[in-house]
């Protein structure tokens, strides 16, 4: 693993245990908010393989398991990898698996129909962003749904809603680059000035688009 990927990976796994706990910031809403739409826009069939990328302790994984054939988690960081395999154990959710991959080398063999990622992708600088949705390009899945840091208006905002570790690309850059690996962008949900969603379908699938909102979502 690269040095910084180490660092950030090492990280997470010392506040793995507290994670769930842990958003009561101001941003709390705004996370919610931004999960609930990756949930509801990921909307796996019955017999679906989806893969959730930077899935930390699995929230977004297990919100999925109900609708979904299977469901793959992958993280670079070992500690919120036992974490999510700890909560798989403790529930007796069965079509649930955790385990090491990087947005870039997933690690997963075998067909994949939706992938999602949850406020993890920002961790790489664009460059690396573009490399990671070229990766995700050639696993080929239906539907892929991007929730996070991205910024709607200045890329340079004087008060930034996240700190340390969020390098957020601008919504253009990240749908030219879906564009650019073949994807239709069916949906951009803006929750905040700094946070959205991103649907994308593969542009053969006869895909058809049904939302483009640009309505922020009530913060409450
Ligand atoms: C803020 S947490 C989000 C976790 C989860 N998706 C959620 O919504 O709660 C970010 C996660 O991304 C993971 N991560 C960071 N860089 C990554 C990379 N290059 N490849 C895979 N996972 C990465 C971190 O280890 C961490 O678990």
């Amino acid at each position: 693993m690269h040095e910084e990927l180490g660092e950030l990976a090492n990280h997470f796994s010392q506040i793995a245990h507290h994670y769930d706990d842990k958003h009561d910031s101001e941003a709390k809403p705004i996370y919610n908010a931004c999960a609930s739409l990756v949930i509801e826009h990921a909307g796996p069939r019955p017999d679906d393989v989806v893969l959730d990328l930077g899935t930390g302790t699995g929230l977004i994984a297990f919100a999925l398991a109900d609708d979904a054939g299977h469901v793959v988690g992958r993280d670079i960081s070992e500690g919120m990898i036992e974490q999510a395999q700890t909560k798989a154990t403790d529930s007796g959710i069965e079509n649930v698996e955790f385990g090491y991959g990087e947005f870039r080398d997933p690690q997963h063999v075998g067909e994949v129909d939706v992938i999602v990622s949850n406020f993890s992708l920002h961790h790489l600088p664009d460059e690396g962003k573009r490399e990671a949705i070229e990766v995700i390009a050639d696993l080929d899945p239906r539907r892929f749904v991007l929730g996070d840091a991205m910024f709607f208006g200045s890329s340079d905002p004087e008060e930034p809603l996240f700190g340390h570790g969020v390098d957020a690309a601008t919504v253009g850059m990240l749908v030219d680059v879906l564009t650019d690996v073949g994807f239709v962008v069916m949906a951009v949900e803006r929750v905040h000035d700094q946070v959205g969603v991103l649907v994308a379908e593969q542009a053969d699938d006869g895909a058809e688009i049904d939302t483009v909102s640009t309505e922020p979502t009530s913060e409450k």
